[in-house]
């Protein structure tokens, strides 16, 4: 990667991302981001339709680019943004299936925690497990955006999988003895990236569906559920 110019998979040039990211999964959720939300935008990447944005909120300058979907995704992209483009915190803000019998559609988790059956934390050749967590600043912040906004979250462990079609579906049946909350696709790799990167991280999720009941949430009703995620992550983001 040359000192100037972009990434294989970015084309931003140094300073054109702030150093704050949020970082939706899809790409046109980025652009409903900038377009709805950011003053002055610029687009800085547009390669594999992975749009990327900075702009200004309530006068802050922060960026919004999508991450894909799964864990190698996120772990290129994240991988970028902390080590090429100098980019502090990101924050996630994704899609979720409930495992706790405690969420249902719409609600709002925050992931203190990640577990996974991925082999990606393998690369740091680690004499044990470990545990990637999310930022503890981050958390208390957007907890507190959320408070002020009356909106209701649940903050834990958090399972990222490698699977989305699953032939093991009961496998989330153990994951809810150990209290996991949700499953994912993305944040294992983002929590070690920030980790190992010395920079800081959060994902935060809205429930779309349930997997073990086979209840999913109509593309309409996403979107619109998405919103109170969105909007407490930007407040977070300026903070
Ligand atoms: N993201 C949203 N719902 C999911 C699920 N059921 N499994 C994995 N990732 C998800």
């Amino acid at each position: 990667m040359s000192e100037l110019k972009g990434t294989p998979h970015n084309s931003a040039v140094k300073g054109e991302i702030a150093d704050i990211v949020l970082m939706p999964g899809d790409p046109l959720r980025a652009k409903l981001i900038a377009d709805n939300y950011l003053e002055n935008v610029v687009c800085y990447n547009t390669i594999r339709n992975i749009f990327g944005y900075t702009g200004e909120y309530k006068g802050k300058r922060i960026s919004v680019q999508a991450s894909g979907m799964g864990i190698p995704s996120m772990g290129i992209y994240s991988y970028e943004l902390f080590n090429h483009y100098g980019v502090e915190k990101i924050i996630r803000i994704g899609s979720a299936g409930a495992i706790s019998e405690e969420l249902k559609l719409g609600d709002i988790v925050i992931a203190s925690g990640v577990c996974t059956d991925s082999n990606y934390i393998s690369q740091y050749r680690l004499p044990g497990l470990f545990t990637p967590s999310g930022d503890y600043e981050m958390i208390k912040t957007v907890t507190s955006v959320l408070d002020e906004q009356n909106v209701d979250y649940k903050v834990g462990t958090v399972f990222t999988s490698d699977v989305f079609y699953n032939e093991s579906m009961s496998d989330l049946e153990d994951w809810k003895k150990m209290n996991v909350l949700c499953v994912e696709m993305e944040s294992v790799s983002l929590y070690c990236n920030a980790i190992r990167a010395g920079k800081k991280a959060l994902s935060m999720f809205t429930i779309s569906d349930l997997p073990l009941e086979g209840v999913s949430m109509e593309a309409d009703e996403r979107r619109t559920s998405f919103t109170n995620m969105m909007e407490a992550a930007l407040e977070a983001a300026i903070r």
